[in-house]
């Protein structure tokens, strides 16, 4: 994934024709080499960056609603007026301009200053801990102090190391394509001035809600008004393969170890073709390392994105050098030879286990908080005991749309969790709506699916797989639930539009 370069549209810095920009409207153009939107409401005028502070994506290709752009990417959604990144995974915000409107012209020529810091607010909450520092805590905390929140803020991680990008992990950065410095979220410098006290390497085993603390296991009990729990989840480990050339894949430590194995090694087993099992796949194949993935199922990714996709995976895999061991099971492990059912078997220097996660909820069943498939939430994110929320892959939700609980494994989910939560902390009563949307990468090809299909009884293909330019419709009973795209960015982001309204408008027909 690499910035979007070039610049089209109008230059700006020479003036733009008035009636050449409607009310309401948004231009995509440029000032100097810097890709630029014009937007017009009323009389006033504004002027950001056209690049996503994310990963750079061009905003141009992405989807403007009202006073707001969507980014095409990974579904981030920036403010058309002040720039602010309202919702994640961007955090940063656009650059802006001052706009210069003349008599029958408007210029754009100048940078207005980066963001001033937020005034602190009074919210009645003085002390804020949260614990987990990945994809929810991170965005949470960074909220936190957007918020004007000016209490003592606390970020507890049993990670050694500070918030990273953890999707690159199992893509560029294990690829050896992303250098180190992409990898951490913000510099230790962030943390500094934005006042969050980060404790890294502190696992956290208690937390007493009734008195309002945290008990480490050594040293003084941490107060707190508002806790979040984001503990997010562990990888699961399987019985029989318990040697020290086998690895999970979740931390920077974990991405780390396997490509030091894998400097060391020619033959990798990779046991499961879920969407990390199949990205390490194709990350150690660059690296030049034999490939077999192994697992139970007839095709990779059927059971999420159906035959016809999966097959395509299937194919992109191996016309990359993925050897597929499909309708096997990975029975143990010598330290050099993998077992598989039916007699089979695969010599293997290193073996990756990418075979789900399950959600870190004990210190939260500990305490006695609600805790079924996750630690249960409302849909402020408040979970059974006042004061603690939950966000992230540890929490379950209530779907605005079905009203049934989910818990969502995509990093995006976990970020806007972290930011409702964070504003619901403060006193506020914002509701998590917000539609599921996670990415996918296969060497070139980028999947983007957008909502929540675990059944579906038809799919609809708009475009072709041999294309590579496809929309992939699930539904179930008439309603449409979910779609998977393929180099139809936009698309993707109507069709999460469109979602995002329905559950909006069946959150408000069912408030009491
Ligand atoms: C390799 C990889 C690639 C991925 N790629 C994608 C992708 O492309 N797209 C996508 O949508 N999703 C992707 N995901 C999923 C996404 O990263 C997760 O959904 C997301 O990180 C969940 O965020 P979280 O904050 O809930 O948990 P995490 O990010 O896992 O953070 C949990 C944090 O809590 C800490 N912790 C846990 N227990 C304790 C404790 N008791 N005390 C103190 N600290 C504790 C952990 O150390 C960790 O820092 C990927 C995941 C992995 C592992
Ligand atoms: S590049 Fe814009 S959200 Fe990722």
């Amino acid at each position: 994934m690499s910035a979007s370069t070039g610049v089209s549209g109008p230059d700006f810095g020479a003036g733009l024709a008035l009636d050449m920009i409607a009310e309401g409207a948004t231009i995509a153009g440029h000032v100097g080499d810097e890709a630029v939107l014009l937007s017009r409401y009323g009389d006033d005028f504004f002027a950001v960056s056209g690049s996503c502070t994310h990963y750079g994506a061009r905003l141009a290709d992405g989807l403007v609603d009202g006073d707001r752009v969507h980014c095409p990417w990974h579904h981030a959604c920036f403010s058309l007026r002040t720039g602010e990144a309202l919702t994640a995974p961007a955090f940063d915000a656009l650059r802006r301009w001052r706009v210069h409107v003349g008599a029958d012209r408007v210029f754009v020529r100048e940078l207005i200053d980066g963001p001033s810091k937020p005034a602190p607010r009074e919210h009645g909450v003085r002390r804020i801990a949260i614990i987990g520092g990945g994809a929810a805590g991170f965005a949470a905390a960074e909220m936190l102090r957007r918020q004007g929140f000016a209490g003592e803020l606390t970020l507890l991680s049993d990670d050694v190391n500070p918030p990273c990008d953890r999707p690159n992990l199992s893509k560029d950065y294990l690829a050896g394509d992303a250098p180190p410095e992409w990898i951490p979220l913000k510099s230790t410098e962030f943390y500094r001035d934005n006042g969050i006290d980060l404790r890294l390497g502190t696992a956290i085993t208690r937390i007493a809600p009734q008195q309002r603390q945290i008990v480490p296991a050594s040293g003084d009990a941490l107060a707190y008004d508002a806790l979040l729990l984001a503990t997010g989840a562990s990888p699961i480990r399987l019985k029989g393969f318990d040697h020290p050339n086998v690895y999970v894949l979740r931390t920077l430590r974990d991405a780390d170890a396997v490509i030091a194995a894998a400097a060391q090694a020619r033959r990798v087993v990779v046991i499961g073709a879920g969407f990390i099992g199949l990205e390490t796949a194709a990350s150690l194949r660059k690296r030049g390392l034999q490939v077999d993935v192994v697992t139970p199922d007839a095709l990779p990714l059927a059971r999420v994105l159906g035959d016809d996709i999966a097959r395509f995976v299937r194919s992109t895999h191996e016309e990359h050098g993925v050897r597929f061991q499909l309708g096997l099971t990975a029975e143990g492990f010598d330290g050099k030879r993998v077992r598989l059912t039916g007699g089979h078997s695969l010599d293997a220097d290193l073996v990756v286990l990418g075979v789900g996660v399950r959600p870190n909820t004990d210190l939260a069943a500990k305490a006695g908080l609600a805790v079924s498939d996750g630690v249960e939430v409302d849909r402020f994110l408040q979970t059974s005991m006042p004061g603690v929320f939950a966000a992230g892959d540890v929490a379950s939700f209530p779907d605005a749309l079905s009203g049934a609980r989910l818990r969502i494994e995509h990093w995006a989910v976990a970020q806007r969790q972290g930011q409702v939560a964070a504003v619901n902390m403060l006193g506020g009563s914002e509701s998590y709506d917000a539609t599921p949307f996670f990415w996918s990468a296969h060497y070139d090809h980028i999947l983007r699916y957008v909502g929540h299909a675990p059944k579906w009884d038809k799919i609809e293909m708009d475009g072709s797989i041999a294309s590579r330019e496809f929309t992939a419709r699930y539904s179930l009973e008439g309603r449409l639930l979910a779609a998977a795209s393929l180099n139809r960015d936009r698309e993707n982001l109507e069709i999460e539009r469109t979602f995002d309204k329905g559950r909006h408008e069946a959150r408000v027909r069912a408030a009491p």
